[in-house]
């Protein structure tokens, strides 16, 4: 967990390529439906545009979809979810039915300067979605020769307004888990995206 441009899909996917597990991003599972065009992307794009939440129902019945993937028995990796206290509770069933239950909830805390420099400085590619920190107008997609593009959610208002959302929506979910048995972990995500990984990776051990 961590506001926008916290580093979640940097991090969520060092962790979980150490610990050799997948990592299942909403907002990653919804770009890609809306490059697609299916009916779960249509629906989404208009939310994701303007800078605010995907009902819960449709993220519930995604990350339902994704607990029962073979893949993910030997545990898994959530960036982005949950979002809401709503989300929280329907995660919590979703894994008791299943005999699950989470490790640690990771917080990443960045101060929100920093998070809007990150966030309108992000290329992203138009065809396969690769993120790149900072590009020149020149560059294009290491991956795949595709575009680099500004994310429709990193321009300056809608940036706003997802912080305001984090705030409004999100925060209360820590507090959430703060009360709950789950350990809430909580790692400076200033510094290099390796620094960070290994206060991470030292947090989660003690
Ligand atoms: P989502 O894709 O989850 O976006 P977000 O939470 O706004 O987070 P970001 O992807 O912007 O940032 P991040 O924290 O992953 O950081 P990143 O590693 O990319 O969600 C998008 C939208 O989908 C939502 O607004 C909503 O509409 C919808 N949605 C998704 N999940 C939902 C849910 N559960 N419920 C309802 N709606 C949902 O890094 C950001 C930038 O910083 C990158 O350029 C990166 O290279 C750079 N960077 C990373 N680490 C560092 C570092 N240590 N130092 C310097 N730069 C760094």
């Amino acid at each position: 967990m961590g506001p926008p441009g916290a580093g979640k899909g940097t991090q969520g996917e060092l962790l979980a390529g150490r610990k050799g597990i997948p990592r299942y991003s909403t907002g990653e599972i919804l770009r890609e439906a809306v490059r697609e065009e299916t009916p779960l992307g249509l629906e989404a794009k208009r939310f994701m545009d303007a800078g605010e939440l995907v009902p819960d129902e449709v993220i519930l019945g995604i990350v339902d979809e994704v607990l029962g993937r073979p893949e993910a028995a030997g545990g898994f990796v959530f960036d982005g979810f949950p979002r809401t206290v709503v989300q929280a509770e329907g995660l919590e069933s979703s894994l008791r039915r299943r005999g699950e239950s989470l490790d640690a909830v990771i917080d990443l805390v960045v101060p929100e300067e920093e998070l809007v420099r990150r966030l309108t400085g992000r290329r992203v590619c138009a065809a396969c979605g690769g993120v790149v920190g900072r590009a020149s107008s020149s560059e294009r997609c290491a991956e795949c020769g595709g575009d680099l593009v500004q994310r429709p959610d990193d321009r300056p208002d809608t940036v706003r307004r997802r912080l305001q959302v984090y705030r409004e929506e999100t925060e209360p979910v820590l507090r959430w888990y703060r009360r709950s048995m789950v350990p809430v972990v909580e790692v400076d995500g200033l510094g290099t995206a390796e620094e960070v990984h290994a206060a991470l990776v030292q947090r989660l051990d003690r």
